[in-house]
């Protein structure tokens, strides 16, 4: 996959991409990020990316020219390259968007900044626009860092065994079960004893209980949404009259 982000603090992207998985994945050639800073597409010699708004009001406003002129120019021939608006406004983001961008082979995130982007952008250049939660951020940055983060974990091979993204809590829309490790025993807190079993059936049972468990004390409504088996659906109803 190739990541293209446009933005007015390449410098934020630093951290993310120069160490842990992100960089074992690029060092791989599993992905390549290009970042691209908004500026280096102005004509003018103040180099501005902002203006005021038509209409008044408080902030500034990213013009549109320099947006359109960076992803014309790093799109190329591809017409079929999603094209992410990352902004309070958009479709929230979750592990099922996620799982549907990893799908593609190249994306394009816009990070937006001030008072907002001018709406030119979101109606005839963006495809797609995403919000990672509904409170207002300073700028798109942390949130493209989100969404790359969720989605590049989910690549062939980024992590080390490829069956672990498939048991992450939110994948088939519930929370995960409780993890342990040694010691067996710590501070007087043990593990619980079916791990210690070796009954791999048994282990299974108890983790799909906690599965239910977990999500019901946590966000009972996930499990309104979640597909469940009859089992499931039985032991949902068992935990919820107890
Ligand atoms: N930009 C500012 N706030 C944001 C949010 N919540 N999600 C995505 N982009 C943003």
């Amino acid at each position: 996959m190739h990541i293209d982000i446009l933005t007015l603090f390449p410098e934020m992207f630093q951290g993310m991409f120069g160490s842990g998985i992100f960089k074992r994945a690029i060092d791989q050639k599993l992905v390549s990020v290009g970042i691209h800073n908004i500026r280096d597409y102005t004509h003018d010699k103040h180099h501005s990316v902002d203006d005021y708004p038509y209409g008044g009001g408080a902030g500034m406003v990213l013009k549109p020219e320099p947006i359109f002129e960076a992803v014309e120019s790093i799109k190329g021939e591809s017409a079929t390259v999603p094209i992410i608006l990352l902004t309070p406004q958009g479709r929230l983001f979750s592990q099922q968007v996620a799982q549907e961008l990893s799908q593609y082979s190249h994306l394009i995130l816009i990070c937006g900044h001030y008072e907002g982007v001018d709406e030119r952008v979101r109606e005839h250049l963006a495809t797609d626009e995403l919000s990672i939660g509904d409170y207002v951020l300073s700028g798109g940055e942390l949130a493209a860092m989100v969404v790359i983060d969720a989605v590049v974990r989910l690549l062939p091979g980024v992590l080390g065994s490829a069956a672990s993204p498939l048991d992450d809590s939110h994948v088939a829309g519930l929370l995960e079960y409780p993890q342990y490790t040694r010691p067996a025993i710590y501070r007087g807190w043990s593990v619980p004893e079916v791990l210690l079993s070796g009954n791999h059936a048994q282990i299974a049972d108890w983790r799909r209980e906690q599965v239910i468990l977990r999500t019901l004390e946590r966000r009972p409504e996930l499990l309104d949404k979640a597909k469940l088996s009859s089992e499931e659906k039985g032991l949902v109803q068992k935990l919820r009259q107890s």
